[in-house]
């Protein structure tokens, strides 16, 4: 099925751009962007995003590596101990 017509992309050229992409580095966060640039292609009236974003989501390589997730939580908590640290030297 074409997804995006405006690129002539495939639900299955986007599967595969999201499996190689997930061989080729088990920490990548995997973007349309990213898919369009594995492509060689890029997006232009963005049209297909809603289409194109469903598609990704079916397949499940496309998850966040687990060592990525809640990292902003953990920021913030490490930002706080340096901060404590800071305060007590001065
Ligand atoms: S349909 Fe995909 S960018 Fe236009």
């Amino acid at each position: 099925m074409i997804v995006c017509h405006c690129q002539n992309i495939s639900d299955r050229d986007i599967l595969a751009a999201i499996d190689w992409m997930r061989a080729a580095d088990d920490k990548t966060i995997i973007t349309p962007g990213k898919i369009y640039r594995a492509l060689g292609k890029a997006a232009d009236c963005g049209g297909c995003m809603p289409v194109f974003l469903s598609v990704m989501r079916s397949n499940d390589n496309l998850s966040v590596p687990m060592q990525l997730r809640n990292l902003r939580g953990r920021v913030g908590a490490t930002q706080e101990i340096d901060n404590e640290r800071r305060q007590k030297s001065n």
